[in-house]
């Protein structure tokens, strides 16, 4: 048997990544507002993700998530948006062609402001101030005013977060009609970047025949064109503060139970998993699917104990283990987990994040990462679930629409010496525009030769 559950029993549990708000009158009063204010995203659409997170548990479906690492208010603009949600539907396009599977796309977005941190405080120059932890709780900027933590900033990230919701909803719409086009996509770097040439060619016969599939679709006429341009985009984000996820927790008509409907997909982060943590306490409430990091130092005890808070009921579509190993450590920490959980015989949904064990720190300070590192372990994860006999159901990246120089490597040519030119992330380096495009092709690639053998 369970305790008894509510949207706050939490508040009796350690919060790993506690905030230090300090005016409890000023954190109830915008707590009350975020109760009072309309959900973001609805019920209904929540259990229609659940029932395609269960597919690609079954593998009949594949996981594209993905966005920034720390969504911020000031990229809360028209093409930042647009260009995020063009990159994710191209990678999910070829994904698609190539793996001839449906893909059900997640962005880290609409609600992506509040990020954990290793240390809580930040020194510079002897002054010491909290860290910066997301515009949801306060400022980059290095000053006594910027670094407090302000409740306000919750209701302020909630009503970005329902203008790029609002934009998100108006584009998918209909408003992708160009991307249908993949001759239009931006490849010609391709041509002029250091790619072998069978890579070359691959992805531009990948491209050519994606584009007459399209358009032998729009030639049939069967459904509109409008129906054929709509896309699905669901959101996530790290539920990392439970003021905002609890304020927004609430029960609808007509279904059992509470659904967190500040977004579609909240997931817990690897430093605030702790089986006894506010985090738990507060996720195993929910109705919406879950999902939680796995790091390379957590044992088979403790995902099991994640499976049985997080999922009791054993219901499809419920629960995705985001795995984040690091290429160097995956073949040892992974098979023991998916044995493990396999032998139990719950169901989960095996997602790769091949970011978050791959960061290095280049010369110059820059935290980077290596698209290679970042291709192996993707590949790495794929092999390990095959010869365990699980399914690999999605993938977890961050990344941009933009024309950013955070990671290095793949065409792009991006090395430590360019990582000046445009760095912006306000957290971790994120895949640009053209390096995420490549890592949709080379995904594909093994997707696709996946597909062709499990159809043999
Ligand atoms: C993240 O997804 O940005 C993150 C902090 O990941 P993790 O919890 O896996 O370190
Ligand atoms: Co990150």
């Amino acid at each position: 048997m369970q305790p008894p559950w509510t949207p706050d029993t939490w508040k009796s549990k350690v919060d790993a990544q506690a905030i230090a708000y300090d005016d409890p009158a000023a954190l109830e009063g915008a707590c009350a507002r975020l109760r009072a204010l309309p959900p973001l995203v609805t019920s209904w659409e929540i259990e229609k993700l659940k029932r395609q997170l269960a597919e690609a548990q079954r593998g009949e479906r594949f996981l594209v998530q993905g966005g920034d690492c720390a969504e911020t208010l000031a990229d809360c603009t028209s093409p930042v948006i647009a260009n995020k949600l063009k990159i994710l539907l191209q990678m999910s396009l070829v994904m698609i062609h190539e793996g001839k599977r449906p893909v059900v796309r997640v962005g880290r977005f609409a609600g992506q402001y509040a990020k954990p941190r290793s240390k809580p405080v930040e020194s510079r120059e002897g002054v010491v101030r909290p860290s910066y932890f997301g515009d949801m709780i306060n400022r980059a900027d290095f000053t006594d005013s910027g670094r407090r933590p302000d409740p306000e900033n919750m209701i302020v990230a909630y009503s970005y977060a329902a203008m790029t919701l609002n934009f998100i909803r108006s584009l998918s719409a209909g408003g992708f009609a160009d991307v249908h086009h993949p001759e239009y996509w931006e490849l010609a770097f391709f041509r002029r970047a250091n790619v072998p040439d069978s890579l070359r060619h691959e992805y531009e016969r990948t491209t050519g025949q994606l584009g007459e599939a399209l358009r032998f679709m729009e030639a049939l006429h069967e459904r509109s064109v409008e129906e054929l341009t709509r896309v699905d985009f669901y959101t996530s984000h790290e539920g990392l503060n439970l003021h905002y996820e609890s304020g927004q927790t609430r029960r609808v008509p007509r279904k059992e139970g509470w659904y967190d409907l500040t977004t579609h997909f909240p997931w817990i982060g690897e430093r605030t998993r702790a089986l006894d943590g506010a985090h738990i306490e507060f996720f195993r409430g929910i109705e919406n699917p879950v999902g939680v990091k796995v790091g390379p130092s957590a044992t088979a005890e403790q995902v099991l104990g994640l499976i049985d808070a997080l999922n009791p009921r054993n219901e499809p579509g419920k629960l995705a283990l985001v795995t984040r190993m690091g290429a160097g450590k995956v073949s040892g920490a992974l098979p023991g987990l998916v044995e493990a959980v396999k032998r139990s015989g719950r169901l989960v949904l095996w997602v790769c994040d091949p970011m978050h064990g791959n960061t290095q720190v280049a010369p110059s300070g820059f935290k980077t990462r290596d698209f290679d590192d970042i291709l192996r372990e993707v590949e790495l994860t794929f092999d390990v679930h095959e010869a365990c006999g699980t399914n690999l159901g999605g993938v977890h990246f961050e990344m941009t629409g933009e024309d950013v120089s955070e990671c290095i490597g793949g065409a792009a040519g991006i090395t430590v010496n360019d990582l000046d030119r445009n760095y912006s992330s306000a957290c971790d380096p994120r895949l640009n525009y053209r390096q995420a495009l490549e890592m949709g092709f080379r995904m594909a690639k093994r997707l696709g030769s996946h597909a062709r053998s499990s159809s043999r």
